[in-house]
């Protein structure tokens, strides 16, 4: 799918933050395992959770999916778990395998694993090796799917100090632990999101964080242990990313978002585009099921670049694609290094991010762990075409561009955004853009 998006000018107007596809896919996972139904609201009824969820209905799970309305109803349903009759295919969703090789090595279920294009391209070996050190042994390609389980001969417990920033390999040793009965002890040398650590302890897994010293350091022993019946997803900050940056840089812009979450291991956008001088307040602030959450209200604002890296990186890794659209028009140089973990994304990000770059003609040089963009003036070049690499948040990007732009700018392969925000379009129609299918 083709979209054009038109010259646009003004942001304003009231949105609700579509949930979080992170919580999301987590939670039809931690929720299944109960003794008891748990309602889910406002799940992401995305092509990602669902992909999840497909595949746990295909080993035995059960769920009532209420599409239209954002819910889902888990079913208690964990005894019926069983071997799958045919493969689990998890489409681009690299949290939904990489959590899954976990969760369901963990509970013995001889599966056998593909994905999309995309998907068998990125690197599996940094959840398949802590696993196989777990005595959860699978078959795969190189490190890439096909993947497919051997045997698994449970561990008492198992310490691994995290080689790669990665909130999916830490949870997927989490779930592995959680289900085979292991204890877990895992060193994160920087924290990633925590949404897992969270959720277990939400749920009554008997979870410690411990902040001090290099790193975090994270303990699991003991299962869930809870009489929760209901569960609220949050809205997903990396969706509320991008109506952000399209409000900070149009004029006379003042868009209210609501219910983000706000989580800091999501949220390091944030601290960077108030550095950056954006106009951006946060209010209704609370914490509910164990994650913060709040309104967000953003208004125009002159942005200037900075230097950005280190540690908050990993907190901002989804949402640097629409950060390097707000750098592009932000007065001065913004430097983003330390984020090499961009090149094994659903695309090679940096790549995709330079090529579209090159298309509005901003100056821009490509490192090979991040990129420095020379930002300030609206694009003015006509016919431009935009490669999404047919990855989502790419194609929400440039899109995005639109409003600093004097001409239309196409994206091509836009399907992909049905993977995490399939609203887009809509939304940002609704907020002033005019976006439409070629
Ligand atoms: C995710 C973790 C991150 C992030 C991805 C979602 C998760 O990936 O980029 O979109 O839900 O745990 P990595 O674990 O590869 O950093």
């Amino acid at each position: 799918m083709r979209l054009i998006a038109e010259p646009c000018n003004r942001v304003s107007g009231e949105v609700l933050c579509p949930g979080d596809k992170s919580i999301s896919q987590r939670i039809v996972m931690l929720g299944a395992l109960l003794d008891h139904d748990l309602k889910v609201e406002n799940f992401l009824s995305a092509a990602d959770p669902i992909s999840t969820m497909s595949a746990l209905e295909m080993v035995g799970f059960k769920y009532q999916y209420l599409h239209d309305l954002n819910t889902v109803n888990i079913l208690n349903s964990k005894k019926r778990v069983t071997d799958p009759d045919s493969t689990l295919d998890l489409g681009n969703s690299g949290t939904g395998l990489r959590l899954m090789l976990g969760f369901l090595g963990g509970l013995n279920i001889k599966a056998d694993y593909i994905g999309d294009n995309s998907l068998s391209a990125r690197p599996m070996a940094r959840v398949l090796d802590p696993l196989s050190q777990m005595g959860i042994k699978y078959n795969s390609n190189a490190g890439k799917l096909p993947i497919n389980y051997i045997n698994s001969t449970p561990i008492k417990s198992f310490s691994y100090k995290l080689p790669v920033a990665s909130a999916q390999v830490k949870s997927s040793i989490l779930l592995a632990g959680l289900c085979s009965g292991a204890e877990i002890e895992i060193i994160e040398p920087t924290a990633t999101r925590d949404h897992t650590e969270r959720m277990l302890e939400f749920l009554g897994a008997k979870i410690e964080v411990d902040n001090n010293g290099d790193g975090r350091k994270i303990k699991l022993s003991g299962q869930l242990d809870s009489e929760v019946t209901y569960y609220d997803v949050p809205g997903d900050f990396s969706s509320a990313a991008f109506l952000i940056i399209s409000a900070l840089i149009t004029k006379d812009s003042d868009l209210l978002i609501k219910n983000v979450g706000i989580n800091k291991t999501r949220s390091g956008l944030l601290d960077v585009l108030l550095e950056m001088g954006a106009d951006i307040k946060l209010t209704n602030q609370q914490n509910i099921m164990n994650e913060p959450r709040a309104d967000i209200r953003v208004k125009s604002s002159e942005l200037h670049g900075i230097n950005i890296g280190g540690s908050i990186i990993a907190n901002l890794i989804d949402e640097i694609p629409i950060l390097c659209i707000a750098a592009s028009f932000a007065s001065g140089k913004t430097k983003i290094e330390g984020a090499e973990e961009l090149r094994v994304k659903e695309s090679d990000r940096l790549n995709a991010v330079a090529r579209g770059l090159e298309r509005l003609e901003i100056n821009f040089v490509e490192l090979d762990d991040g990129i420095i963009i020379d930002g300030g003036n609206n694009v003015n070049v006509k016919n431009i075409n935009i490669n999404s690499y047919h990855d989502h948040r790419i194609a929400m990007s440039f899109l995005i561009a639109s409003l600093r732009s004097t001409e239309a700018i196409t994206v091509d392969d836009c399907s992909n955004i049905e993977t995490s925000f399939p609203s887009f379009m809509h939304v940002m129609n609704r907020i002033g853009l005019n976006i439409h299918e070629a």
